[in-house]
């Protein structure tokens, strides 16, 4: 191989996490994706599968195997379907499948999770939210994902607990920075949501993320809004935000708000990222054992995920674009799966779709 041919055309290494529940059934519409991708673009994509999870756990003990790590960090990106389910709800801490992801994003560093939230007019019945709300919606929720409460000290005894909330100075100013270096790529407006009028950890914030932004990025601006604010503007104003920005459990909870914005948690893609381009890439709608193995599942969620680390990870923006336009041409045909309506077709049906379109469409 040339190395002109090589730069074009190499083969990406990209680690296949099935995981739990529905995660193996969406992955598997990605899977089906990528290799189109491959007949119609050129796009070369080395899947390499691992264990994290509630299967790994069955299978090693650990919910992230060394195995998983060593391939990760060998690779480009790694993209995920969901991990946990009842069969594991009741294991130790150390045991139980969420911590595998927890892991992941500890071990990779993976600060600076983006998701998306865009409705799209196909979809405006399926929300609960008033048609003329959703007009415009286009916002982009930056969410801190290796900090806080989730990874601060913890302890409980029989009478009480604890969990410390911690926020460092490079921790908040990293994830500014990512967040404006996005903004700038939009409509240049950042809210930063916190709970300044109680806690000391959101002072914080806002004092490094305000200085990040007037010393690095005057191009930006950045106002603020209280948490419990936010969550009711998202459902009244929701149009009026462009990049919301805010730490780990925050960020956590008003993402789950904001993808009832769109109709369906099933339509919601995320990119959990690091500073050298390595990207987690997962829906966010979680493993969703009630309707595992059925093969109703949405596949949108984790095709969007493919589209955002094509961008993010891979630098293959037209494919992204290429994709993200087949999925909104099947919304407006209305190829939804059962979630949306009752009628739906299958996970595999969705993925033929989207997959003859990218065909027809190169
Ligand atoms: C998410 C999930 C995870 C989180 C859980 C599964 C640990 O809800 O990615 O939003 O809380 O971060
Ligand atoms: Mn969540």
């Amino acid at each position: 191989m040339t190395d002109d041919s090589a730069s074009n055309s190499r083969a990406f290494k990209v680690v296949g996490l099935p995981g739990d529940g529905i995660g193996p059934e969406v992955y598997a519409a990605a899977c089906d994706v990528l290799s189109v991708l491959q007949e119609t673009h050129g796009l070369l994509i080395e899947l390499d599968e691992q264990l994290i999870g509630g299967v790994a756990v069955d299978a090693t003990g650990s919910p992230l195997p060394q195995q998983t790590v060593d391939a990760c960090r060998d690779a480009d990106a790694a993209l995920l379907g969901a991990v946990g389910g009842p069969k594991w709800d009741g294991n130790a801490a150390e045991q139980r499948p969420e911590l595998g992801l927890l892991k992941i994003r500890a071990e990779f560093s993976l600060f600076c999770n983006l998701r998306p939230i865009v409705t799209h007019p196909a979809l405006h019945a399926f929300s609960p939210l008033r048609p003329e709300r959703l007009q415009g919606v286009d916002l982009m929720i930056v969410r801190e994902l290796t900090g806080g409460s989730y990874f601060g000290k913890k302890w409980r005894d029989a009478d009480q607990a604890e969990d410390v909330c911690r926020y460092t100075r490079p921790e908040i100013e990293r994830v500014t920075r990512a967040a404006a270096r996005i903004a700038r790529q939009r409509d240049g407006r950042i809210t930063l949501v916190d709970k300044a009028n109680v806690l000391e950890t959101s002072r914080l914030w806002r004092e490094v993320a305000h200085r990040v932004i007037r010393e690095e990025f005057s191009d930006v601006t950045m106002e603020n809004m209280y948490v419990d604010a936010a969550s009711m503007h998202l459902l009244t104003r929701p149009a009026d935000f462009d990049v919301l920005l805010t730490e780990n459990l925050f960020g956590d909870i008003l993402s789950d708000e904001a993808s009832m914005l769109c109709g369906s948690m099933g339509l919601l893609p995320s990119a959990s990222l690091n500073e050298d381009r390595f990207g987690l890439y997962e829906p966010v709608h979680g493993s969703a054992p009630d309707i595992a193995g059925k093969g109703i599942a949405n596949p949108y969620a984790m095709l969007l995920s493919v589209a955002m680390m094509l961008r993010h990870s891979l630098d293959r923006p037209e494919e992204a674009v290429a994709l993200e336009q087949c999925i909104h041409g099947c919304w407006s045909e209305g190829l939804l799966t059962r979630d949306l309506r009752t009628d739906g077709l299958t996970t595999e049906q969705v993925t033929m779709a989207v997959c003859e379109r990218l065909r027809i469409q190169s």
